[in-house]
């Protein structure tokens, strides 16, 4: 795997990652910690420098919590007793259904191919294992200017409108809830396991 151009980027997202996150989707995210079942597997996908992993051991710290990420140099700034593995979500080391749930914060429009990375994700689950991700909408103003500013950077930019998002998922078996508030948003969804008529999980 070659070199991140986040390698240089561990320190600053170690002190200012936590500023992307608005109090409402920091809400969604403890919510969605607080609602797994006892010493659940979290993976932290894209999770760099490890802070959802962080947030959720201070309100669950019987969680066991997984960081994934191609950068060292994210990884590097991971807390211990979490554990780090650099990997791409494309390519994912674990074996099936090990995951009781996987957060992807401010991350999916890093993936080169998002779809690959859904199939991953649903392959790692658990029946009726939960995603929680946070990402930008790329249709209203903000959101086209930062998915410029990502391709100006050399990104992939992978920038979906929550209803793509949500329509990738319902093909790998999910139900999802979506909450948007201007270009930002928040998806739950909950792998759906055979015969059960469970309602959409709420953010
Ligand atoms: C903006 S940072 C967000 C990190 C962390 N989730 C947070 O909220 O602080 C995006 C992360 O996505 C990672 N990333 C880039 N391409 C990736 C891929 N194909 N699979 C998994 N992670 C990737 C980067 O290395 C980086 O750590």
């Amino acid at each position: 795997m070659s070199g991140s151009r986040f390698d240089r980027l561990g320190g600053f997202f170690q002190r200012y990652g936590h500023r992307l996150y608005p109090r409402w989707v920091r809400r969604s995210f403890h919510t969605f910690v607080t609602r797994l079942p006892g010493g659940a597997r979290v993976l932290d996908l894209g999770g760099g420098t490890g802070l959802l992993a962080s947030w959720a051991r201070s309100s669950r710290p019987d969680l066991e919590l997984w960081v994934a990420d191609p950068s060292e140099g994210m990884l590097a700034y991971v807390e211990d007793g979490i554990r780090a593995v650099r990997a791409r979500a494309e390519a994912l080391p674990f074996e099936d259904g090990y995951f009781h749930a996987v957060a992807i914060g401010e991350a999916l429009h890093h993936f080169e191919d998002v779809g690959r990375a859904l199939d991953g994700v649903a392959r790692v689950l658990v029946p009726s294992g939960k995603v929680w991700v946070y990402d930008y909408d790329p249709r209203p103003l903000p959101g086209r200017v930062v998915r410029f500013l990502e391709r100006l950077w050399g990104e992939p930019a992978s920038f979906l409108p929550p209803n793509r998002l949500q329509a990738m998922l319902e093909e790998r078996g999910f139900r999802s809830h979506v909450r948007l508030r201007g270009f930002r948003y928040v998806l739950v969804a909950e792998l759906k396991e055979k015969a059960s008529g469970r309602s959409s999980p709420s953010v």
